[in-house]
């Protein structure tokens, strides 16, 4: 197969890493790609949402399988477009899609099918909110509508607090443009996220994982998109994931079929998970997680290529998914003052040399002169393999300690990751 990947991020660099493993894949291609996906097969600098520049040159170059990793690319419509030019494509059709790209889409569409999630109500003016946060009691979460590249969402402990968030948004404008916003519920519990692909009629669950959103050790700090992860969730019942699957998922691909919209893709089901109710779903997103998917491929010991390409065709193969038994544990170095401020970088080596089982994945960089250069923000996820979480988290921090004489000092990592209660 010659294969396309779409996007920049570690978590690109995971899915070509396990790719080019395959020996179904023929020729690896990403676009724009990093400088991890450099070595790792060829780049194109086309960039991620322009849908008809991606797909003249996928015609041109015989692609077999393309697979989306971005939200703003399904929301730019790449993967309709690439499936009209008949490429096998991996990533959910824009209006799918928008079970990420509106909240106000998604959890209507809960509403509409039972699915379990916080109670919410949509506004569209500061008026509303207000008239709204008048009658809230208790915690309350406060969501921009729209793709905000994780700047959308505000966690509050009361109303007052809710009010001074869209007070800002409706002075200053909401994070992602737009001016539709939901409040919701404040739940409590722990997060779990897990990934299902879906082939248009069924899905299969590939696996879950915790990832670590504040900046800063011991959870402090503001929201990034991830400090890190691991894989399997610890602590969580062992019948997780048939709940997932049977009061979750079975719904969603219900609620799909019902509503005819077609997905063919990775789904990420946000939950917050407790005794009491259960999962509840937080959010989707309608593609992998980052860095989830960078402890999710050194876990899957299937055939990609394959497992994608049959869910591109609607024609999942459950059986060509298979997970280790070990325990991945990731860490996501980033420039100092991410997610403040993105500072570039430059001049770092790109083969970087780790130890067995583990595995570096670059974040948005390019390679130029033979070394690398990043715009700053998440720069690098470094993952580990080990029989247990523990085993792997000591693994991966002392392959990060490793690191330092070739990162700089320009760098830093959260150092509580995976370090269970
Ligand atoms: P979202 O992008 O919707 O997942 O929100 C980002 C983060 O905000 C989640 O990972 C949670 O940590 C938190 N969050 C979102 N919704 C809720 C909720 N209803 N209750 C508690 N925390 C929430
Ligand atoms: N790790 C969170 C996300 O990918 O949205």
């Amino acid at each position: 197969m010659r294969i396309l990947v779409v996007g920049n991020g570690a978590r690109e660099d995971a899915l070509a890493w396990k790719l080019a493993q395959s020996p179904q894949c023929e020729a690896l291609f990403a676009s724009p790609g990093n400088a991890g996906t450099a070595s790792r097969g060829v780049n194109w600098a086309i960039p991620v949402t322009e849908a008809k520049r991606l797909v003249e040159r996928a015609k041109a170059e015989a692609i077999d399988l393309c697979v989306v990793g971005p939200e703003t690319a399904l929301a730019a419509g790449v993967a309709d477009r690439m499936r009209e030019a008949g490429i096998s494509t991996f990533g959910a059709a824009r209006s799918a899609a928008r079970l990420e790209s509106s909240k106000i889409f998604a959890k209507r569409f809960m509403e509409r099918h039972g699915i379990p999630t916080a109670y919410f109500r949509a506004v569209h003016s500061f008026e509303q909110a207000e008239k709204a946060l008048d009658v809230w009691e208790g915690g309350v979460v406060v969501k921009a509508d729209g793709l905000a590249a994780g700047k959308g969402v505000v966690v509050c402990d009361d109303p007052e607090a809710a009010r001074a968030v869209f007070r800002e948004w409706y002075g200053r404008g909401l994070p992602g443009g737009g001016s539709d916003a939901i409040l919701e519920v404040k739940l409590h519990g722990r997060e779990v996220s897990v990934f299902a692909l879906l082939d248009g009629r069924a899905a299969v669950i590939l696996g879950a994982a915790c990832d670590y959103k504040r900046a800063g050790d011991g959870d402090v700090g503001p929201n990034t998109g991830g400090m890190g992860a691991y894989s399997p969730p610890a602590s969580f019942p062992h019948d997780l994931i048939d709940h997932v699957r049977e009061k979750i998922l079975a719904p969603v691909m219900a609620g799909l079929a019902e509503e005819r919209e077609e997905y063919r893709g990775a789904l990420y089901l946000g939950l917050m998970w407790n005794e009491e109710e259960g999962a509840s779903v937080l959010e989707f997103n309608a593609r992998f997680g980052d860095p989830e998917t960078q402890v999710l491929m050194p876990r899957f010991t299937g055939d990609l290529p394959l497992l994608l390409k049959s869910c591109a065709d609607g024609a999942l193969d459950p059986s060509t998914i298979s997970t280790s038994l070990q325990a991945c544990v990731g860490v996501v170095l980033a420039t100092r003052e991410y997610p403040v401020r993105s500072t570039p970088i430059e001049g770092l080596a790109p083969q970087l040399h780790l130890p067995a089982g583990c595995a570096a994945f670059w974040g948005a960089s390019e390679l130029s002169g033979g070394r690398v250069r990043s715009p700053g923000g998440r720069v690098l996820t470094v993952t580990a393999l080990g029989d247990e979480i523990a085993q792997a988290r000591e693994r991966v921090y002392a392959a990060v300690r490793g690191l330092g004489g070739a990162l700089g000092d320009g760098l830093t990592f959260r150092s509580d990751i995976a370090l269970l209660p």
